[in-house]
């Protein structure tokens, strides 16, 4: 009966072991699982773009060749997390379409142009900086497909982020004009990289439920903080300033301050203000359709070799 079922669950959860796709689930953590697999299923996919868009323009063909093997990660992480998401019963394509129509989320960290090859740096370092932050402490998440994900995902990011710093700290050492987009890079994806976390604890409706089913380990604030402190020593090294004037090391707690988040910019963003939203969406739509003959072709080839086993 339902209540042995659910007790089953809670113990699971409590014993920190796995929840697995054939084992009963309450409705409510297979939504929130998929809410959440799915969104980071569209950031990984929606997140090729960005950075896509400096492919044919790489500045050395080293540059070119590792910006393409990551940008092809992130098509990796996409259909991984897409995996874990049909072994909750979800669908794909329909997951795709529920993008698309506006009816499901992506990261708002895609809705900023690149401007320049630093940003490609930038996004490296900060960027995946932070999804290494999130993502490592969901290698524990409770469910298991999305738990094993995680830990593949998060060593290639760990790749991506030293790529990026390392391409950064060569153009500090070019020229001061080199030193100048590095800067500006940084000015401009700072900010938005500490929104990546999600809105403040207090406003975040999903924290607790999802903490308390193991799905999220730390809240958003915890992680955000944790961000800050290891990125710091890393831009000093690094040689550029990152743009709070209130950032400084609290002597007692070994924490950093950091000044007050524009949540405003947030909130915009997520709701399909930012810059480059209507671009995104509008790229992912034309290559549902444009590549939709592909898709067919496929499904049809699969489905005559079955019929020929069955033969
Ligand atoms: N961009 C877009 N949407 C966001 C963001 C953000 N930066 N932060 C929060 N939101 C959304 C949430 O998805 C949620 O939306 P919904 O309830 O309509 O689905 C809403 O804002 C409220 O936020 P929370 O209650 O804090 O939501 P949640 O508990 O899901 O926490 C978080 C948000 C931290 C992003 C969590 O979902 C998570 O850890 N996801 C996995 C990591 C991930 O998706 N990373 C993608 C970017 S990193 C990369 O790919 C390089």
């Amino acid at each position: 009966d339902i209540e042995a079922l659910q007790r089953h669950f809670d113990d699971t959860i409590a014993a920190e072991h796995r929840i697995e796709p054939r084992d009963w689930m309450p409705d409510g953590y297979r939504r929130t699982l998929v809410r959440q697999i799915a969104q980071h299923a569209h950031s990984e996919i929606i997140g090729m773009q960005p950075e896509g868009d400096w492919l044919l323009s790489a500045p050395s063909l080293r540059r070119k060749a590792i910006l393409l093997a990551k940008v092809q990660d992130e098509a990796g992480h996409g259909l991984y997390l897409y995996s874990a998401a049909e072994t909750l019963g979800a669908d794909r394509a329909d997951l795709t379409d529920k993008l698309i129509e506006g009816r499901q989320k992506y990261s708002s960290i895609f809705n900023y142009p690149t401007l320049s090859y630093a940003d490609v740096g930038v996004i490296g370092w900060l960027v995946d900086g932070a999804a290494i932050c999130n993502q490592v402490p969901l290698c524990r998440s409770s469910y298991g497909p999305y738990a094993r994900a995680m830990i593949r995902i998060c060593k290639e990011e760990s790749f991506h982020q030293r790529q990026g710093y390392e391409l950064l700290l060569t153009m500090m050492r070019g020229t001061d004009e080199q030193r100048a987009m590095v800067q500006d890079a940084v000015d401009r994806w700072w900010w938005p990289s500490l929104m990546m976390f999600g809105p403040p604890d207090a406003e975040s409706p999903n924290t607790a439920q999802s903490m308390a089913w193991g799905i999220k380990r730390h809240t958003n604030d915890e992680l955000r903080q944790r961000y800050v402190d290891m990125t710091v020593p890393q831009a000093e090294f690094l040689g550029v300033t990152l743009p709070d004037p209130e950032l400084s090391l609290d002597p007692e707690t070994g924490r950093h301050r950091f000044g007050a988040i524009d949540w405003s910019e947030l909130k915009r963003v997520i709701s399909g203000e930012g810059a480059m939203n209507r671009l995104r969406l509008a790229r992912r739509r034309a290559a549902r359709d444009d590549n939709a003959w592909v898709t067919e072709a496929a499904t049809a080839y699969a489905e005559k070799h079955a019929a020929e086993k069955r033969a």
